[in-house]
């Protein structure tokens, strides 16, 4: 594998490859990117890989400074994978001048959610997964459904932008108990740890609540949503959101929709102690 951290070095390495298949990853690898290295080896030749902690995508009071970074038994992992270039570019690399040309997605799908708690944050992803595909130029590159509004998100800045790549996405890969693997996940004491897989257990009901409905209705999904809240507080989380919304565009499911049949996804976010989890449910 070439490690590269220089742009013009990995422009160089990868001329006239036109079916590279790429997975940025922030690093601290488990095995959800893994299975996201092998989907991109199904997609295209040769798989790039990227790991890059990225600033612009962190608020002020994150974990920027302690988002833990393990590069050596990393590079290992993609070793064994069969990656054939790790683009890791410094900070001076990927941001030799300050990164002021920024890409801001639209209100109605980057400040729900997730950019409601942390604004700025899809402006950052998308900014720095714009850059990383200039730079890798792939013609396929793929996404955990993990992280379901950025994977929606980049999708429509693709299709925006008529970038010439195909947006993959990959399924989440969970722990035994049900947790869902994330490099975030390391921050959990060993009681969070055991506490941690109830977020995906409370995902379950609220699906088996949502299709238990004689008659679905917003006002009956918000007292869903809401029964959902109290219980995960009631259990020492703090919870940002749980919410079900349409999976086309994350909206709120009006009355219409739920008459066609529109399908829906429940998503959350909640804190464990000094550590934020996200999940979701597709129904
Ligand atoms: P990171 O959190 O490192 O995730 C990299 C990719 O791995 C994302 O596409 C994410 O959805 C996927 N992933 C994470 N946990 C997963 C799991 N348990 N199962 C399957 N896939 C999983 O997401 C980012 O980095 C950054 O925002 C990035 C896109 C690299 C831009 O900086």
């Amino acid at each position: 594998m070439k490690i590269i951290s220089d742009i013009g070095e990995l422009r160089d390495q990868l001329r006239g490859q036109n079916r590279a298949s790429f997975v940025p990853t922030m690093g601290n690898l488990h095995e959800g990117h893994l299975s996201l290295m092998r989907l991109a080896r199904q997609h295209g030749d040769p798989v790039v890989a990227s790991i890059f902690v990225n600033r612009l995508q962190f608020g002020p009071n994150e974990d920027f400074d302690s988002y833990p970074r393990t590069m050596q038994a990393d590079i290992e992992k993609l070793e064994k994978e069969g990656v054939y270039v790790l683009f890791a570019p410094t900070e001076k690399d990927l941001y030799p001048q300050p990164q002021e040309y920024r890409v801001e997605p639209p209100n109605q799908l980057g400040n729900i959610l997730e950019g409601e708690f942390r604004p700025g944050f899809f402006q950052g992803v998308c900014t720095v997964v714009l850059k990383l595909f200039s730079c890798v130029q792939p013609k396929v590159a793929v996404f955990g459904k993990k992280d379901y509004q950025q994977l929606m998100i980049i999708r429509q800045m693709a299709k925006q932008f008529a970038l010439p790549v195909d947006i993959v996405p990959a399924e989440t890969i969970r722990a035994e108990d049900g947790l869902a693997l994330s490099s975030r996940n390391t921050y959990l004491s060993i009681d969070e740890r055991r506490e941690a897989p109830e977020l995906q257990k409370l995902l379950q009901q609220v699906r088996e609540q949502v299709i238990g409905l004689k008659q679905q209705s917003p006002e009956e999904l918000k007292k869903i949503e809401a029964g959902a809240l109290e219980t995960l507080t009631k259990r020492g989380w703090r919870p940002d959101y749980i919410a079900i919304r349409l999976q086309s565009d994350l909206a709120t499911p009006s009355n219409t929709a739920l008459d066609a049949k529109e399908s829906l996804v429940i998503l959350t976010a909640a804190k464990l102690g000094k550590t934020r989890l996200i999940d979701n449910l597709e129904i």
